[in-house]
């Protein structure tokens, strides 16, 4: 059977290719979604792409994915530096999890230079533009295939 994953996107993740290029660049999110999918499916992955501007909405996917899926890449977008709702659900899931950034965190507001999901984390991806989806996509694949 294959392996199931879900890419969780925070806040604001929906207007990609609108919202400030210079940091995240010009692919929309409809865009990265279909990449993320085929991606996916390429390397036997079964993925639900999701976002939510709502950081109880995404707590619950959470906490519902903890049956359902074998593996989460989240980019929390600004929940990452605030939520430890977020952060309580995400230690709740046993298994692999890859925090996700578009843009270099570490390089910009000091205020995004705090993260907290990393420690939790089982490794992480940032600055390296939407590329970094599919990074996390060929990454949790092989966590997963280890797993087997
Ligand atoms: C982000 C970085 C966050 O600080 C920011 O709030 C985002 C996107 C990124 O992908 O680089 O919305 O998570």
């Amino acid at each position: 059977m294959n392996n199931k994953i879900i890419i969780i996107n925070g806040p604001n993740l929906n207007l990609l290719g609108e919202r400030e290029q210079s940091q995240y660049g010009s692919i929309t999110f409809n865009e990265l979604k279909v990449i993320c999918l085929n991606k996916s499916k390429e390397l036997g992955l079964e993925a639900k792409f999701y976002q939510s501007n709502i950081e109880g909405k995404i707590v619950n996917m959470i906490q519902d994915s903890i049956k359902t899926f074998d593996g989460i890449i989240i980019n929390a977008a600004a929940f990452t530096h605030t939520s430890v709702a977020i952060r309580d659900a995400l230690s709740i899931f046993k298994k692999p999890i890859i925090e996700l950034h578009i843009s270099n965190i570490y390089k910009r507001e000091e205020f995004r230079q705090k993260s907290l999901i990393s420690d939790i984390a089982t490794g992480g991806i940032f600055g390296l533009g939407s590329d970094g989806y599919i990074l996390a996509i060929i990454s949790m694949q092989k966590l997963l295939k280890n797993e087997d």
